[in-house]
């Protein structure tokens, strides 16, 4: 799909381009927004909205043929609810949403928006939507199907119409939407891919691809470089399994040479079955999905790359599988980590942690600016704050509170948000255990939070946040599949930082 800005002025009127379709607003109170109001000559988008085929209400839609006047081949109306001089957020997204569903029906081959301004948002977070919006209505997770899904048909290229005030500022924030989409359909893809087929060694060869691609650093450690190291927590999640495990390290050094990175790290269970703390059956093919934290830094390294984003960011992916075996590791083990701190196994199903925590101790040899590790780290988390908000974990001093604001406001930026959680003393005393330095389990109460207290402990020397994704990685049910999700905010969050 092939998207660009057109911009509207008195020599270009919405009235004299041609097109497959040109789509407006039309409201509730069956008002004409200013574009569908230039289109109206005849008074035929008023009839339609008198006769009652289109209510206005957010999310309608109706096609017109044969409009008197004007170039276009035909007018998709779109509600955009209450009439507003402009229109809210919320409209304006569901709005390009049916608008995508109702253009790929279509014998149109292309399409130009004229919708009215968004209330409190400028043309970068419009494009980006408008980008978003179209992309998903394409996107497809048959590349294992013998017969493909139905393709979506219709339109091909998208003209997104601005003003000649913001015209630049879309331009630019066009490149941008298409890196950050292109970002997004890896991570889904990665994430969709079953468990035998989206190996670590898979990761691994994905990482390396995009290092080629964009020009960046990589380095893929093995079994033998992670026993060197003394990743004995890793290694012991290892275990059970028969895939070799993998260690990426991939660098986009956009910066100045002296500037410290920026790191992510994704948490790469390529299965998660619990190990000898075995998961119940239903719904176990979905921690193929615990490698969503992995697939969003990955995907976010593709983007930024893409962009050629002047800054430094280094993503580091653990990854390995959780199986249960003779050789696996035994709820009781004591393991020694990386960082000299020993660790009482209670659960071999709280394995995330446990990959991490040697991760982030390896990520001090950086000296980074900040660190954000990415993880679907536990159920609990979907408990507190379902599939709306991923987690967000920080200490709570002022560096960290302005580490916190940054990935918050990147969040509200893209619609792709995070809720602060607590990380207090209180919690860390569920982590005690009788033999080890802690346990890798706190107990039922404040699971996401115990698991953020865990992976305090293995990062004090530097900035660091913690983003917990069970809930926001994936959809369950019909619509199953990877939401793409974190990398808007990601990528927000990094573009943020460039400056
Ligand atoms: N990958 C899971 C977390 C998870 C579970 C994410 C369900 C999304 C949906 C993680 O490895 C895990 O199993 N966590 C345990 C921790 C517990 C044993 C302390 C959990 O959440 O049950
Ligand atoms: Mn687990
Ligand atoms: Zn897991």
């Amino acid at each position: 799909m092939d998207f660009s800005i057109k911009t509207f002025d008195a020599k270009s009127t919405v009235n004299a381009t041609k097109t497959g379709c040109v789509v407006v607003g039309v409201f509730e109170n069956k008002k004409l927004s200013s574009s569908a109001a230039a289109l109206d000559k005849k008074g035929e988008i008023a009839a339609a909205l008198k006769s009652g085929d289109i209510t206005g209400k957010i999310g309608s839609s109706l096609l017109l043929r044969n409009v008197a006047d004007i170039a276009a081949e035909r007018v998709l109306l779109l509600g955009l609810g209450e009439e507003a001089s402009a229109v809210s957020e919320k409209a304006y997204t569901q709005a390009v949403q049916a608008a995508a569903r109702a253009l790929s029906g279509l014998g149109a081959n292309d399409a130009i928006l004229a919708l009215p301004a968004v209330k409190e948002r400028d043309a970068a977070w419009t494009v980006r939507t408008t980008v978003l919006a179209f992309r998903e209505s394409i996107f497809r997770a048959d590349g294992l199907k013998s017969k493909k899904d139905a393709t979506a048909t219709g339109v091909k290229k998208v003209a997104i119409g601005v003003t000649p005030a913001v015209a630049t500022a879309a331009k630019n924030a066009l490149a941008q939407s298409i890196a950050l989409a292109n970002g997004m359909d890896l991570t889904k893809e990665l994430g969709n891919l079953p468990p035998n087929v989206c190996t670590p060694t898979y990761l691994a060869t994905t990482a390396k691809k995009i290092a080629a691609d964009y020009k960046m650093g990589i380095e893929i450690l093995d079994r033998k470089q992670l026993q060197a190291l003394k990743m004995n927590s890793f290694l012991s999640v290892t275990n059970g399994s028969d895939e070799p495990p993998k260690f990426i390290v991939l660098k986009h050094m956009g910066g100045k040479a002296k500037d410290a990175p920026t790191v992510l790290v994704g948490k790469g269970i390529t299965f998660d079955s619990g190990g000898i703390s075995l998961k119940p059956g239903a719904g176990m093919d979905e921690m193929k999905y615990d490698m969503g934290g992995a697939a969003s830094v990955i995907g976010t390294m593709r983007a930024i790359g893409e962009m050629k984003l002047k800054l430094n960011v280094i993503a580091v992916v653990p990854t390995c599988e959780n199986m249960p075996s003779g050789s696996a590791t035994r709820p009781g083990d004591i393991v020694t980590s990386m960082s000299g701190q020993t660790i009482e196994i209670l659960n071999t199903d709280a394995e995330g942690r446990l990959i991490l925590c040697d991760a982030l101790t390896y990520v001090e040899r950086f000296k980074p600016a900040a660190v954000v590790d990415v993880a679907t780290l536990t159920g609990a988390c979907v408990t507190s704050l379902g599939h709306h908000n991923t987690g967000l974990f920080t200490r709570h001093d002022d560096a960290h509170d302005k580490l916190a604001a940054e990935l918050l406001s990147a969040g509200k930026q893209t619609g792709d948000t995070a809720w602060r959680m607590p990380i207090e003393e209180a919690y860390n005393e569920q982590l005690k255990s009788n033999f080890a330095d802690m346990a890798n389990i706190g107990g039922p109460a404040g699971g996401s939070i115990t698991a953020a207290c865990f992976l305090e402990r293995f990062t004090k020397k530097y900035t660091w946040a913690h983003l917990d994704i069970a809930g926001t990685a994936w959809k369950s049910g019909p619509a199953k599949g990877s939401t793409g999700r974190p990398v808007p905010l990601l990528t927000a969050f990094l573009i943020n930082r460039a400056g």
